[in-house]
């Protein structure tokens, strides 16, 4: 079986005081994981993030990679800088990007095949709004946003890590069933499958207000693999229950 992969998206949230309480917190309730964790921090915060997390189980990981390479692009961050402070993963087309910052299935699949270029895997966010569900198009909207990084992507998708994360689930304490969730998640795995024949290894995440009341059941599910945790992971004992009930 694949393990399982815990991963928290701190968003904007955090402070240097405050991570390093978090982080301290969770590294001593954490012992041996049987899963994968990682944490998604604020850009300005992943040098004090590499620091506490050095030799721990923990993986470090940004919530946003630029298209390009280098060169004119104020304001963006280039996977070789994420590189250079030892980031694992990156979030790629946050619903909360696709939303606030406008972002394309393009745009973020050209930031899926720069993250990969560089050697950090990416968290592809993909998930249909509330209207779009009760349109029903669920099915439509995530095979859409997947398509455009399998296409951009070809074979390396196989290195890829997809989450899906209905965007009426984020933030809003109202999570997707199990068996919802798990619906989606088998459409997103035949969709992979289709496009590269090592599709079985991709871990596919939840997420949008998975708790740690809500998180065994999810993981149970047997196309869930693992978690992308927004609120949740904010707090220590409610991340480490999480991690349990990925074991
Ligand atoms: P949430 O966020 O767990 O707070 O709903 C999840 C996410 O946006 O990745």
């Amino acid at each position: 079986m694949k393990r399982k992969l815990i991963a928290g998206n701190w968003k904007m949230n955090g402070s240097l005081a405050a991570n390093e309480q978090l982080l301290k917190a969770i590294l001593a309730g954490l012992g041996q994981p049987v899963c994968q964790v990682a944490v998604g921090v604020p850009a300005i915060y992943l040098s004090q993030c590499q620091t506490l997390l050095a030799g721990s189980a923990i993986e470090l990981g940004a919530q946003d990679i630029s298209a390009h390479e280098s060169g004119a692009y104020t304001g963006e961050i280039s996977g070789v800088m994420l590189k250079e402070f030892g980031v694992r993963y990156v979030i790629a087309g946050h619903s909360e990007r696709r939303q606030y910052h406008g972002e394309t299935d393009e745009l973020v699949a050209a930031k899926v095949q720069r993250a990969l270029g560089c050697g950090i895997t990416p968290i592809v966010c993909v998930g249909e709004t509330l209207a779009e569900r009760e349109a029903g198009k669920t099915d439509e909207v995530v095979k859409r946003q997947l398509a455009a990084v399998i296409h951009a992507n070809g074979h390396c998708i196989s290195e890829i890590v997809v989450a899906y994360e209905p965007v009426w689930a984020i933030g809003t304490g109202k999570t997707a069933t199990p068996d919802q969730a798990q619906q989606v998640h088998a459409v997103l795995r035949a969709q992979l499958k289709a496009a590269s024949a090592n599709a079985d290894r991709i871990q596919i995440l939840y997420g949008g207000s998975m708790n740690a009341a809500n998180a065994s059941a999810l993981l149970a599910q047997p196309d869930i693999n693992g978690g992308l945790i927004g609120g949740a992971a904010l707090k220590a004992q409610d991340f480490l229950t999480i991690i349990a009930a990925a074991a």
